[in-house]
């Protein structure tokens, strides 16, 4: 019985018969394995009691920072790249179709319908940047009646909801539709990559041990038409050196669009690939 008492080498053995000993299910399989890897963590790096309050008062403060305005957490989830991969299980998507990435914490559901060609930027400061895209699905046919939201940072890095004194409401806001060819346009400013917020608790760990808070430049999309998934990514700048240390873990390949200089302004070609909802997948 005296190798049954708790020790250092089978303390997450015995959590985890514990645990076993409960009913089936997703949330006593995910915490068997939370539990071994969490007590693998502490052998390995030791941690003194003083250390492990310290970590227990770092969660604490994320909850406080935490409320409807600002989630500290999924900032936290973010960051460790958890967020991403859990977008990479659940969209996984066939080859060819436009992948999803992060949707980040500035997007707002009330966006203004625009018409095709309209300026997004409200207040004019920025290089002018020219979108013209399509959306297509994996047979590059048309996909008639689309919408297309997109937000973006203005060319300081900021968001219009970040800087609510500063820039127009809806700055870099809008909701297009597309036309019989599939095809879309509007004209913006050319945006600039930014950090993650760092003035709460996370930013402010993270910060403090030099681990990588920007992101490149990038424009945000949620593309929905009926019958079709609904793809929510971003689209790169491919130039932008920022995009192998993305903070959030959310480049693709798939996802870079060349922004080019042509005369005095910028300009960007995107197609967006849709694949049928998941149901009508399986029937076809
Ligand atoms: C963003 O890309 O807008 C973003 C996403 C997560 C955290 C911070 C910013
Ligand atoms: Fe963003």
């Amino acid at each position: 019985m005296a190798d049954r008492w708790f020790n250092e080498t089978n303390s997450a053995e015995l959590v985890v018969e514990r645990l076993k000993r409960r009913a089936d299910g997703a949330l006593p399989k995910f915490l068997v394995s939370l539990v071994e890897h969490l007590h693998l963590a502490v052998r390995e790096t030791r941690p003194t009691a003083e250390d492990w309050r310290h970590a227990i008062k770092f969660l604490t403060n994320v909850g406080h920072a935490s409320d409807d305005r600002r989630q500290e957490w999924v900032l936290l989830s973010d960051l460790l790249g958890v967020t991403a991969l859990i977008e990479e299980i659940n969209s996984r998507r066939p080859k060819g179709a436009t992948p999803n990435t992060v949707r980040g914490p500035f997007y707002r559901a009330d966006a203004p319908r625009l018409p095709l060609g309209a300026n997004i930027s409200l207040d004019g400061k920025g290089e002018t940047l020219q979108v013209r895209g399509r959306v297509t699905d994996l047979d590059g046919e048309p996909v008639a009646g689309a919408t297309i939201e997109t937000w973006q940072a203005n060319a300081q890095g900021f968001y219009e909801n970040q800087q609510p004194d500063l820039q127009p409401e809806f700055n870099l806001r809008g909701v297009f539709e597309t036309g019989k060819d599939g095809g879309f346009h509007y004209r913006t400013v050319r945006p600039c990559g930014y950090g993650v917020p760092a003035d709460g608790p996370v930013g402010q760990m993270l910060g403090g041990i030099g681990y990588p808070l920007r992101r490149p430049a990038h424009l945000h999309f949620i593309v929905k038409a009926g019958g079709f998934e609904t793809i929510s990514t971003h689209v790169y700048d491919a130039g932008d050196p920022l995009l192998a240390e993305d903070a959030l873990f959310g480049v693709k390949q798939e996802l870079l669009g060349a922004f080019r200089k042509q005369d005095a302004h910028w300009a960007l070609d995107f197609t967006f690939v849709m694949v049928r909802a998941r149901k009508e997948r399986r029937a076809a």
